[in-house]
């Protein structure tokens, strides 16, 4: 159960595996003592010693060394030389803040974050630290909330001007958090369009080291998250840190090696571009950021995470429930369809039992390519005669839900709409508007333009009778303006961007609760926190290569649970990297996620049709233990030829295993691969070959895994407890 213990100045926040300590420091300023292991309690005598004042003398409050101090909730200026989490210029130009702890509140439950995503609070225990800077009136709420459940504390930062003259914020982090050492590896995420979220791990140095975005969403080059490491952490041993944003724009995820060799984490908005005006009796809301530790090495941060998520931020109304294996039609005829071509790959899904049809991109104003009619979210009856309407009801003739793909944040030059409304996009009077994929943001900002684009979903959904959305969005922010706002608020936009998308998700799914929404950014290109509070599942890459699938999906799962993963088999050659590899690999890396198709079945052998079948029927068998087992990752593709995974029902009495080899070699030695998450004590039979071993066994000596002779070659086994 979670806690909140308070004794002589220090705040104890603690659940049966963690505790987070801080104290109050003389004169108020609010001092970071432990992130780790439950412990009774903490002297803080111990630790301060570290932060007595300096050799160099300098910097110095009340014997308490600022730039030493480890701290809650810094700011820049005023004897902290490390990087702080809030900056605000006051009227004099002045821009030091001084935060003094004015307040300790336990409010009985976990406030919501007023206009953002953040974890649900049931299952909680909650604190509010007030503390305020009296020179300017700046008022600042740090909210703080650890579970029952979970090994994970989530904090956020609300800024209240009390002070007469406006404040111009510059920076508002959600995190800091002050280790007492340097020794940890930093592990980020990050990549490019197709190749996602690669797992990077550096020794933390003196100095600033991180990931950021300003693209104008969390991006498909790096992610919002961080994990400290300890050196000789592996993925099944030692102390791990994992730090998450739950916000879908800009970020910053960065940690400085002090020369006291220390370590300071932030994590939140960019401060890059960033300036938001206060006006006296206004409120800022920063975004929850999440602290997970484990000591049980990596794997252990993302189950961690993985509970985290699955009991506190993705829509309750999807957690634990199955998901409609789906065929989408991208692949299988990108712009080139009509009513009757649709209809015809349907069919050949429903035969191989497939639950539920998408139609992605091309349906709408004249779209034969990607350059134009992104706004005009009419049916085009060129390819559509029957409006979306009939194309729906044939759909479900077959069996088959119906679902569509748009991408509402989008305008194309060439669209009705911009001609009649071209002060909508995102840009800057007088310059000329970049395009990317021939395509302007729509200002988000706007109400008129979150009205808009809340009628053209809404209009779509009703329309097609669709169960299912695809919300893509396709490039990110340049000619940074609004047409709305006025000069000293223009770099308020990209925060405000997001706030009116997350207004529309939220009154989208609110209106159509039982509409499956995927996420999709060219592939996962938002693929975070923030997102995943309103979509349930989101199309981790356009890459669908078997073996690039594995890296993909292998960095995404130190985040994220395979619920939340889009993951589908495509054609022979890859589209993405001219590669071929086997049916069966190709479905057991799609196995890994949220499943379905990306190709034409009518297209398909029958020897591959025939094998659709039975994957489909694989698949609904074994969604439940896949989606929402406990992850164990076994071999990382990053270190050698092998992938290998386990997820495992939370009885252990039944596990799924993966393995994937990605290039053969003559005379092989077939791996052996040690398990994880079984039950020592109990015997299992591998479903798939009749064969039965002890759990300890294969977790300790190994499973022995012959593959074929090809590059590429996969096992997919089910585990079964026998009860003798
Ligand atoms: C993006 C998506 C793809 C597909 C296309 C359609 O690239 O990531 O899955 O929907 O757009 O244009």
């Amino acid at each position: 159960m979670a806690e909140i213990l308070r004794e002589n100045g220090v705040i104890h926040l603690r659940n049966d595996a963690i505790s987070y300590v801080m104290c109050e420091m003389p004169g108020g300023v609010p001092a970071h003592l432990y992130f780790g292991p439950r412990l009774e309690r903490l002297d803080p005598k111990n630790l301060l010693r570290r932060a007595g004042v300096a050799a160099d003398g300098s910097y110095s409050v009340q014997e308490c060394s600022l730039d030493r101090l480890p701290q809650e909730y810094p700011s820049f200026g005023l004897g902290d030389m490390r990087e702080g989490a809030l900056t605000a210029q006051a009227p004099d130009g002045n821009c030091a803040v001084d935060l003094r702890l004015v307040g300790v509140e336990t409010p009985g439950e976990k406030p919501a974050l007023e206009g953002l995503p953040a974890t649900r609070g049931e299952g909680c225990a909650a604190l509010r630290l007030r503390l305020r800077d009296e020179h300017t009136g700046l008022e600042v709420e740090l909210n703080y909330a650890i579970y029952d459940d979970c090994p994970a504390v989530a904090r956020s930062a609300k800024l209240i001007n009390t002070g007469a003259a406006a404040l111009t914020v510059t920076r508002a982090l959600s995190l800091c958090l002050d280790l007492p050492d340097d020794g940890w590896d930093l592990i980020t995420l990050s990549g490019s369009w197709a190749r996602e979220r690669a797992i990077h791990r550096r020794p933390v140095t003196q100095g600033h080291q991180g990931v950021s975005s300003r693209r104008g969403a969390s991006s498909l080059q790096v992610s919002p998250f961080m994990a400290l490491a300890r050196p000789d952490a592996n993925e099944a041993r030692g102390e791990v840190i994992g730090a998450a944003l739950v916000y879908s724009g800009n970020f910053i995820a960065e940690v400085e090696g002090t020369q006291y060799e220390a370590a300071r984490a932030l994590l939140g908005i960019n401060d890059r571009d960033f300036a938001w005006r206060l006006e006296s009796g206004a409120a800022f809301q920063a975004p929850e950021a999440v602290l997970v530790y484990s000591d049980r090495g990596i794997g252990g941060m993302s189950r961690g995470f993985h509970r985290l998520w699955e009991n506190h931020l993705l829509p309750r109304r999807w957690v634990g429930k199955a998901r409609p294996v789906l065929l989408n039609s991208w692949e299988g005829c990108y712009f080139d369809f009509d009513e009757d071509k649709l209809v015809a790959m349907a069919a050949a899904a429903a035969k191989a039992g497939v639950e539920l049809f998408v139609m992605d991109d091309g349906w709408f104003g004249h779209r034969d390519d990607d350059t134009t009619s992104l706004g005009d979210w009419g049916v085009d009856a060129r390819k559509l005669p029957g409006g979306l309407g009939r194309l729906g009801e044939r759909v479900r003739a077959l069996g088959l839900q119906f679902g569509i793909w748009m991408e509402p944040e989008m305008i194309s030059p060439e669209s009705d709409l911009f001609r009649a409304h071209p002060d909508w996009c995102i840009h800057i009077p007088g310059r000329e508007s970049i395009t990317a994929r021939h395509q302007l943001t729509l200002d988000m900002s706007r109400q008129d333009v979150q009205d808009f684009v809340v009628e053209a979903v809404s209009t779509t959904l009703k329309d097609s009778g669709a169960t299912y959305l695809k919300w893509d969005m396709n490039r990110n922010f340049s000619n940074i303006g609004s047409a709305l706002l006025p000069p000293e608020r223009q770099q308020e936009l990209p925060h405000r961007y997001m706030l009116g998308l997350y207004s529309v998700m939220q009154r989208l799914t609110d209106a159509f609760p039982d509409v499956l929404f995927e996420g999709c950014s060219s592939g996962g290109g938002r693929f975070d926190a923030g997102m995943l509070y309103y979509v349930p599942q989101f199309w981790c890459s356009d890459d669908t290569d078997a073996l690039m699938r594995c890296r993909i999906q292998y960095g995404t799962s130190l985040v994220f649970p395979a619920s939340t993963m889009g993951s589908h088999v495509s054609a022979v050659p890859n589209h993405q990297t001219g590669r071929v590899t086997p049916m069966e690999t190709r479905f057991a890396v799609a196995m890994g996620g949220s499943f379905g198709y990306e190709l034409d079945p009518c297209k398909l052998s029958d020897a591959d049709r025939e094998a659709m079948r039975a994957q489909v029927a694989f698949a609904g068998r074994t969604q439940d233990l896949r989606l929402y087992g406990s992850l164990y990752r076994l071999c990382s593709p990053y270190e050698g030829n092998l992938t290998a995974w386990i997820s495992v029902a939370p009885d252990k009495g039944e596990a799924i295993f993966t393995l994937v080899r990605a290039m053969s070699q003559p005379n092989p030695v077939a791996p052996l691969v040690r398990l994880d998450g079984l039950d020592p004590a109990r015997r299992y039979r591998i479903v798939e070959t009749g064969e039965v071993y002890g759990g300890d066994e294969l977790m300790r000596s190994g499973l022995c895994c012959p593959l074929g002779q090809c590059d590429a070659a996969s096992v997919l086994y089910t585990l079964k407890a026998v009860d003798e």
